[in-house]
C-alpha cells in the first residue's frame, strides 16, 4: 500500500517521511513543488530508498493531481503543503492564496474523483488528512483558556487566513461529498531542516553568523512550542484511528515567550560555540511589531490525548538541546540555503 504526502521537503513534511521511513515499510509518494522552503538535501539520505518516489508537481495543478492519485492509488492522502511563514503572507499573499487555498480545493477535488470509484473496502481505509495550525484561532488574552476544537475560526494574517479557508473546504467536502477527511490544528513546531527564516532557526543563525537577533515587539508574545517528532506522531494517530470527519487540535502544553526561547538559546550556543569575546544575547535587537501580531497561542490536546492516546514525550529543554546541536552539525544544511536568494528576504523583513 502507499500514503501521498504533500510537501514532504518542507520541514515537517521531511521529519514526517523521515519519521515514516524508519517505522513503515508502506511507499509514501512525496508531491512537493520545491518553493524555496522546499528542500531536497533534507531527503538526501532516504533518496534511494525504494520505498521512497518524488514527485516535483503544484498542488494546485488539479489536473497533475488527478493523474498522480490515479496512478499511486493512495490509501492516505497528507497534506504538509503550504506557504507557511506569516512576515511573507504579510509581504505577498498572493502565493498563500493558491497553495493554501487553490491548492487544497484541487486535492479535495483529486480526491473526491478517485474515492467515488473505489470499491467498498478501500473507501473504507481511505483516508485525507489537511495538516493546519493554531493561527486559525486568532489570538488569546493572557487569562483566556487554550484553544479547544470548539474555538472559532479568527484568522488574524493573510496566511492564517488562508489556511483557515483550507480547512472550511476540507470540512465541507467532508459534510458535503461524504470525503473522508480529518483537520489537525498544531501549534509552533522546532526542530531540525526548519528554515532560517522562523524564529529558532533564525536565532541559531544569525547568532553564529555573529548578526542581530530581531525580536519583534516587545518579545512578550507567547507561542505553545511542540517537537516536531511530536507533531509527526500526532499525525500518525489521526491517520491510524482518527475518527473521520474531526479536527484534532496538537499542542506542546509548552507556552514560552519569544524572547524567553531567544536568551534560552542564547544561553545554549555559549556553552557549546562560545564568542570569542561576548555573550550571544548581547545580539539580541529589539525592531518594530510584525503589523496584527497575536499575542499568544495556547492548544488544549485533551481530545487527542482522551481519543487517540497521544501525547507529547520531548521536554522542551531536551528538544532544543537536539535542535541546536543539529543546526551546529548541519551548517552545510543552512549554508545552502542562505547562499540562494534568502538574504534579499531577510534584508527587505528586519531593515
Ligand atoms: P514549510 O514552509 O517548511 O514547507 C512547505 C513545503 O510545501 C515546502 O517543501 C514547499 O516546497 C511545499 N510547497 C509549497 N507550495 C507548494 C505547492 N503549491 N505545491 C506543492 N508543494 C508546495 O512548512 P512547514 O513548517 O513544514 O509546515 C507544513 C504544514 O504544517 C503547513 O501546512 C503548515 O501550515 C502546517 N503547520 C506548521 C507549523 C509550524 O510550526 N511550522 C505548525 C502547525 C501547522
Ligand atoms: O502556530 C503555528 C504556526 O507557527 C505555523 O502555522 C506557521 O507556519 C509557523 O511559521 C509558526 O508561525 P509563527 O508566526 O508563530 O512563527 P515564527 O517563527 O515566524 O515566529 C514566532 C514568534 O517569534 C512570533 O511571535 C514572531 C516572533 N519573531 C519571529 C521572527 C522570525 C520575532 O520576534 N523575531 C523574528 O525574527
Amino acid at each position: 500500500m502507499t500514503i501521498l504526502i504533500t510537501g514532504g521537503a518542507g520541514f515537517i513534511g521531511s521529519n514526517f517521511i523521515h519519521r515514516w521511513l524508519s517505522k513503515n515499510e508502506e511507499k509514501i509518494v512525496n508531491v512537493d513543488l520545491l518553493t524555496y522552503a522546499g528542500n531536497i538535501n533534507s531527503l538526501k539520505d532516504i533518496s534511494n530508498d525504494k520505498r521512497y518516489i518524488f514527485e516535483k508537481v503544484d498542488i494546485a495543478e488539479k489536473s497533475k493531481i488527478y493523474k498522480l492519485i490515479n496512478k499511486y492509488e493512495p490509501r492516505a492522502v497528507i497534506n504538509f503543503a503550504a506557504e507557511s511563514h506569516v512576515d511573507r503572507s504579510i509581504h505577498s499573499p498572493e502565493a498563500f492564496i493558491r497553495t493554501n487555498i487553490n491548492g487544497v480545493f484541487s486535492l479535495l477535488e483529486a480526491s473526491k474523483d478517485y474515492f467515488f470509484r473505489l470499491n467498498s473496502n478501500k473507501k473504507n481505509s481511505f483516508k485525507i488528512i489537511q495538516v493546519s495550525t493554531d493561527e486559525v484561532y486568532g489570538s488569546l488574552k493572557e487569562e483566556e483558556d487554550k484553544f479547544t476544537e470548539q474555538n472559532q475560526y479568527l484568522p488574524n494574517s493573510p496566511y492564517a487566513a488562508s489556511k483557515a479557508a483550507g480547512d472550511h473546504l476540507a470540512r465541507s467536502y467532508c459534510k458535503t461529498y461524504g470525503l473522508p477527511v480529518c483537520i489537525t490544528n498544531c501549534s509552533n513546531n522546532y526542530g531540525p531542516y526548519q528554515f532560517p527564516e522562523k524564529l529558532i532557526p533564525l536565532t541559531i543563525h544569525n547568532a553564529l553568523e555573529n548578526k542581530q537577533i530581531p525580536i519583534y515587539g516587545d518579545g512578550r508574545q507567547i507561542r505553545d512550542w511542540l517537537f516536531v517528532d511530536d507533531h509527526c506522531d500526532a499525525i500518525c494517530e489521526v491517520l491510524a484511528k482518527g475518527t473521520v470527519g474531526e479536527t484534532y487540535n496538537i499542542g506542546g502544553d509548552n507556552e514560552i515567550t519569544n524572547i524567553d526561547i531567544v536568551n534560552i538559546i542564547c544561553a545554549k550556543l555559549d556553552e557549546l560555540s562560545p564568542m570569542k569575546d561576548n555573550k550571544y544575547d548581547s545580539l539580541i535587537s529589539y525592531v518594530k511589531d510584525r503589523p496584527g501580531h497575536d499575542r499568544r497561542y495556547a492548544i488544549n490536546s485533551t481530545k487527542i490525548k482522551n481519543e487517540l492516546n497521544w501525547k507529547p514525550h520531548i521536554k522542551f529543554i531536551e528538544g532544543i538541546d537536539i535542535t541546536i546541536q543539529w543546526y551546529l552539525d548541519n551548517q552545510a544544511w543552512v549554508k545552502n540555503i542562505t547562499s540562494g536568494d534568502y538574504k534579499e528576504w531577510i534584508d527587505l523583513n528586519y531593515k
